[in-house]
């Protein structure tokens, strides 16, 4: 039964990905009622004024937004950094809560977030995953469990940015926890929906390796972060992932996936074509890349909100749970680890990555405040 009433809710952060989230809430997405929208930049409430309906009321600070906004839930697109303490608080306010990945940069601070939220089961509690609501995904998820693949055992993804002029990645990079955190998290989270590690128990994987470069951004290896990453995931089940994440290509983004199956291979995305045009010229054959990854948001954002609407207002199924964020952080945080270690990062029986020798953690590359450390002798962070 679908309710006719629509959510209240508010937003918080109105940068690169709030502003295209405003957009769908206030004009396309039937479920939503846009009642108020925050962010704390200077100059953000002209920004509201010029580009949000009038009915949407503009807070300067997020938590009276949350506690007098007169909202039911809350969408958090702020950076990765502060993602924590307000989830914490929208959680206590009572509010449901959709928040983008991932939740934290350290494994610690995400247990803290997730023992919050189980204590809270009636409040629904979203982080999605873009590429789950991606239909080209969704149909090789299909093929997986109507048996055309045959069995699934192994996935490769490559997934670029275009290099940006200005730099904008090595100011981002203090924030974000590292490439393998903030753009790898997508390709552990497609490995995971594919290869289904879940179902071999606690332990989902034996051991990750990681190896990166600057090879455009140098000033990245000042908080121990790369323009281009490998990884290399061995899940208990014996399932491989091979992944490329990167930030210097010079014709747009691309992000593609090979699904190995033993009856079928199923390749995403082969080329990040714009459209079906191809151009033949003095050059040859070519096609227009998509310049970027916000290019694709129009669809999946529009789907994941009607989805976290339905949630609260209908009781409907959640595509990706709190555990898939949780399992795919402990993997990005052992391959950020890895890559600036230089070694292999095994996982415990109980499903933790084991990150001997390091004793302290510094807040330096976006941690949020939270006295992390060490537990039973793992580190769990990526700031270090
Ligand atoms: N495909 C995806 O799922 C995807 C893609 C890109 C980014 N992201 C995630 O989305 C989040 C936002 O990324 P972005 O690129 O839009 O960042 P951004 O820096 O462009 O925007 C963040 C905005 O939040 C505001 N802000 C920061 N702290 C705040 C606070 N405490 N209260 C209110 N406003 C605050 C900032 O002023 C800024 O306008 C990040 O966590 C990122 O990892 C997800």
């Amino acid at each position: 039964m679908t309710s006719p009433r629509r959510l209240k809710i508010g937003l918080i952060g109105l940068g690169r990905l709030g502003s295209i989230r405003a957009r769908i809430i206030a004009h396309h997405q039937p479920r939503m009622e846009f009642v108020a929208a925050c962010d704390t930049k200077p100059g953000a409430d002209q920004w509201a004024a010029a580009n949000l309906p009038s009915s949407v009321k503009f807070f300067a600070d997020p938590v009276d937004m949350m506690a007098n906004g007169g909202i039911e839930a809350v969408l958090i697109s702020t950076a990765t950094a502060t993602h924590a303490p307000l989830i914490l608080q929208a959680l206590d306010l009572g509010l449901h809560v959709m928040c983008e990945k991932p939740i934290s940069v350290d494994v610690l601070t995400t247990e803290e977030v997730l023992a919050k939220a189980a204590s809270k089961p009636s409040q629904v509690f979203l982080v999605p995953f873009t590429k789950r609501y991606d239909e080209s995904y969704v149909a090789t998820k299909k093929m997986l469990l109507d048996g055309t693949l045959g069995d699934v055992h192994a996935i490769e993804t490559h997934n670029s940015d275009q290099q940006e002029p200005n730099g904008f990645f090595v100011a981002f990079s203090a924030q974000s926890g590292g490439i393998f955190v903030d753009v790898g998290i997508h390709d552990i989270d497609i490995a995971r929906y594919f290869l289904e590690p879940e179902k071999s128990g606690k332990k989902q994987v034996n051991r990750v390796f990681a190896v990166g470069q600057q090879a455009v951004y140098g000033a990245l290896a000042k908080t121990g972060d790369a323009d281009n990453g490998w990884g290399l995931v061995e899940f208990a089940n014996g399932k491989v992932l091979q992944m490329h994440v990167g930030r210097t290509l010079t014709n747009g983004y691309e992000s593609a996936t090979r699904v190995y199956g033993t009856k079928a291979l199923s390749a995403i995305n082969g080329n990040s074509t714009i459209n079906r045009v191809e151009i033949r010229d003095a050059h040859g054959v070519r096609t227009q890349t998509t310049p970027d990854a916000f290019t694709l948001y129009d669809a999946t954002f529009y789907k994941d909100l009607g989805e976290f609407a339905g949630a609260v207002l209908d009781g409907t199924p959640l595509t990706c749970t709190l555990n898939d964020a949780y399992e795919a952080a402990k993997i990005v945080v052992a391959l950020q680890h890895s890559f600036r270690t230089g070694l292999p990062v095994y996982f415990d029986d109980d499903g933790r990555p084991i990150m001997e020798g390091v004793t302290s953690v510094s807040k330096t590359n976006g941690a949020n405040g939270h006295a992390n450390g060490t537990t039973n002798g793992h580190t769990n962070s990526v700031a270090e």
